[in-house]
């Protein structure tokens, strides 16, 4: 990584970790960016276990192992956003109906439809299809260092959030213990995922790859960034079936079909 994406991506990650601050401390915005993460972290459970299974057959009984408690991990996340839903009396949503919907929209808008992808999520893995990120196609590698960035960002902003929550209220707190215990998941994701990396490649090829992924985070972040500056910063509001379009682009690309390729 060179200097300038070492700048690009303190100025990309200050400028999310300051406007997601800013909608989790104001109560008004917190249900629909906590929606966003319950529907992020639930959403990512049948990809992870569709890699889990494919580990299994591929006779790597440690990745497997790994993958289930990481389907596990994230199952336990969206539980605690949608927590912390309930304790704002916010509808928590119901991940397996809004998939079913999103099936149902496909059929009516027949199967050629294209839909918009998120910035985010188009930049990241640039040069991938769809079809490259499912489960039982995608390179293990692409998926070990692409998801390594994430779940090492997701640690370091989940403890930011926690760490901008003000201690005055239970439902404050409550989601604060959550956050720092979701934070320390991360990491141990993060470092999983190295320790696989580090199975199959050179040292040097490690941090090469790792390097790469993280100059595609630094691009895709300033994509989102750019949308979300020219929305205001704001996420839009959680409609009782409505996901914030910009936290769940990826998730909704995902959600059509059966497990998609998923963040933190
Ligand atoms: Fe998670
Ligand atoms: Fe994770």
């Amino acid at each position: 990584m060179n200097l300038l994406t070492q700048v690009l991506h303190l100025v990309g990650s200050g400028a999310i970790a300051y406007i997601t601050a800013r909608n989790l401390r104001d109560r008004r915005t917190r249900p629909a960016l906590l929606a966003g993460f319950q529907l992020a972290e639930s959403g990512s459970v049948p990809f992870l276990e569709a890699l889990s299974q494919r580990a299994a057959s591929e006779g790597d009984a440690w990745l497997a192992e790994k993958l289930a408690q990481h389907a596990e991990d994230e199952r336990r996340h969206g539980q605690i956003f949608a927590h912390a839903l309930k304790q704002l009396n916010k509808q928590v949503i119901d991940f397996k109906a809004t998939q079913e919907r999103a099936m149902q929209d496909k059929q009516r808008e027949g199967q050629a439809t294209d839909r918009r992808r998120s910035p985010f999520f188009d930049a990241y893995y640039k040069g991938y299809s769809r079809e490259d990120l499912a489960p039982d196609r995608i390179d293990w590698i692409v998926f070990f260092a692409s998801t390594h960035i994430l779940e090492l960002d997701a640690h370091k902003d989940f403890i930011h959030m926690a760490n901008t929550l003000p201690d005055t209220d239970a439902a404050s707190l409550n989601l604060k213990k959550g956050l720092l215990s979701i934070a320390q998941d991360e990491q141990g994701h993060a470092a999983y995922l190295l320790e696989a990396m580090e199975r199959c490649l050179p040292y040097a090829e490690v941090i090469t790859l790792v390097d790469d992924w993280r100059t595609r985070k630094v691009d895709a972040l300033l994509a989102m960034v750019n949308r979300l500056l020219e929305k205001g910063g704001k996420f839009p509001s959680m409609a009782r079936d409505g996901i914030p379009t910009e936290m769940s682009d990826a998730i909704d690309e995902r959600s059509e079909e059966q497990p998609r390729l998923v963040t933190a």
